[in-house]
C-alpha cells in the first residue's frame, strides 16, 4: 500500500513536469507567433509551420524562402528543429530568419516538443 502511495506522489510530479513543459513551450512560441502561424496557409513573415515536423526545409508553398534555407537539405525533425533554433545561422548560414536564438536549454527542448503537437 505505501508503495502504491509513493508511485502516485510520483506521478503526479512526472504529470506536473509535463504541464509545466507545455507551458514553457507554449510561452517560448509567443516569441515566434509574431512571424509565424501554426495554420496551414498562413504565411506571414515568416512561413506557417503547419505539420513543420517532417517537412523538407524551404518547401512550404507560397513562401519565398531565402537560397540557404532552400538548398540546405534539413528535414525538420526534433534534432534539426533543436539546432535550428539553438543558432539559426550556424545551422542554416546565410537563412533570413531575423531571429538569433534560444539560449535556454530547457526553453529549447520545451518549444521543440510544443511545435510538434501543436502544429498539427
Ligand atoms: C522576426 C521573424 C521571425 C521570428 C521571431 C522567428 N522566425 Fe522562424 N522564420 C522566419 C523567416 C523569415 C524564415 C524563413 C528563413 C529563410 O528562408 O531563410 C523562418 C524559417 C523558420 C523555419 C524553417 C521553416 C521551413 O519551412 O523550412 C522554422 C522551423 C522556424 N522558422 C521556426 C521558428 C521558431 C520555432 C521561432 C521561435 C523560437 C521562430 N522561427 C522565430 C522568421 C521568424
Amino acid at each position: 500500500m505505501r508503495k502504491f502511495a509513493l508511485s502516485l506522489a510520483a506521478l503526479a510530479v512526472l504529470s506536473l513536469n509535463a504541464r509545466a513543459a507545455d507551458d514553457l513551450g507554449k510561452k517560448t512560441f509567443e516569441t515566434c507567433a509574431a512571424c509565424h502561424s501554426l495554420k496551414a496557409g498562413e504565411n506571414g513573415v515568416g512561413p506557417d509551420l503547419h505539420n513543420i515536423v517532417g517537412r523538407s526545409a524551404g518547401t512550404e508553398p507560397g513562401f519565398r524562402f531565402s537560397g540557404p534555407m532552400k538548398r540546405s537539405g534539413i528535414t525538420w525533425d526534433d534534432k534539426t528543429l533543436t539546432e535550428f533554433l539553438r543558432a539559426p545561422q550556424e545551422k542554416v548560414p546565410g537563412n533570413r530568419m531575423p531571429f538569433s536564438g534560444i539560449p535556454d536549454e530547457a526553453a529549447l527542448k520545451a518549444v521543440v516538443q510544443y511545435l510538434s503537437t501543436a502544429s498539427k
